[in-house]
């Protein structure tokens, strides 16, 4: 049976392309917030997963604002990356699990999550600059399952909902007959908004404590709004509600084995975190 082993928290922001390529690893700017990610990687060498859903949102490159899925989901033997503006350099293409990918659909499908399901499908920087933290772009060793989550063009999903797609997801995992290792990634976050009179907007009181709450009380979270969301993360730390989905798809007591929060990175307020079911 495949199993959910564990779930891993990112930001995507596109300065971490860049900062890779030009391997700033030790540069002051850029060191503690990469050093938050060695503990990850080391977790995921031990505990090799063999796919990864990915919980992203596209920010205008595969949809835009005149036609964007609430909850699209990738069913791709491949997932090609393209570059939307950022100055990024294109990956090698991931591979996708089209088997497992059709199973979750169908079985989201039959739980009342009437999600677009994507047979071909670009990826954009909200989906591999995670996997290009946690692995190696030149020889890929996971297969990808895409999950987009619609949170620019209003009204996004709200929290409650995104947590319960996750529980809804994590349980078509763990009845997939296959023996699979799946770890989830939920990326984005934390606190930024990139735009407007509040532009640079930073709340690292708000985010800890989001931290803390995703880990030990999550239902707490998803009695935000999204106005809620907006007010104190900011108008893109609404990406928040991507995590929410990979929490709900852990188990309800979960064990969080590391946590990394850094400010700022970009216009942003970086969090990783790696949980492991402990039920
Ligand atoms: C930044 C943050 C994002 O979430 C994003 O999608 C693009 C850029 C930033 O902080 O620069
Ligand atoms: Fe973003």
């Amino acid at each position: 049976m495949a199993k959910v082993v564990g779930g891993i928290t990112t930001s995507h922001i596109p300065a971490i392309g860049n900062a890779m390529a030009r391997e700033l690893y030790d540069d002051p700017y850029w060191k503690e917030f990469f050093e938050g990610y060695i503990p990850a990687r080391e977790w995921l060498g031990k505990v090799k997963p063999d796919v990864a859903v990915v919980i992203y949102n596209d920010h205008g490159l595969n949809w835009f604002l005149d036609e964007i899925p609430t909850f699209a989901m990738g069913a791709a033997k491949e997932y090609k990356n393209l570059d939307e503006g950022w100055g990024l350099s294109q990956l090698p293409p991931v591979p996708g699990d089209p088997e497992l990918s059709w199973y979750v659909i169908e079985s989201l499908v039959n739980n009342e999550f009437d999600l677009s399901m994507c047979q071909e499908m670009v990826v954009e920087h909200g989906c591999v600059i995670p996997l290009s933290l946690f692995w190696d772009p030149n020889n890929w060793p996971i297969k990808i399952i895409p999950l987009a989550v619609n949170t620019v063009q209003h009204p996004i999903p709200s929290a409650r909902r995104c947590y319960k797609l996750g529980k809804a997801l994590g349980q078509a995992i763990e009845n997939y007959p296959e023996d699979q290792k799946v770890v989830i990634l939920g990326t984005g976050g934390m606190s930024h908004q990139l735009q407007g009179e509040r532009a640079g907007f930073i709340n690292r009181e708000f985010d800890l404590d989001f931290m803390d709450r995703l880990v030990d009380d999550p239902e707490s979270l998803t009695d935000l709004t999204t106005t809620d969301l907006v007010r104190d993360a900011g108008s893109e730390g609404v990406e928040l509600i991507m995590w929410l989905a990979m929490r709900g798809a852990m188990k309800d007591k979960v064990t969080a084995v590391h946590k990394h929060y850094h400010i700022p990175i970009s216009n942003t307020a970086a969090g990783v975190l790696v949980l492991e079911n402990s039920d």
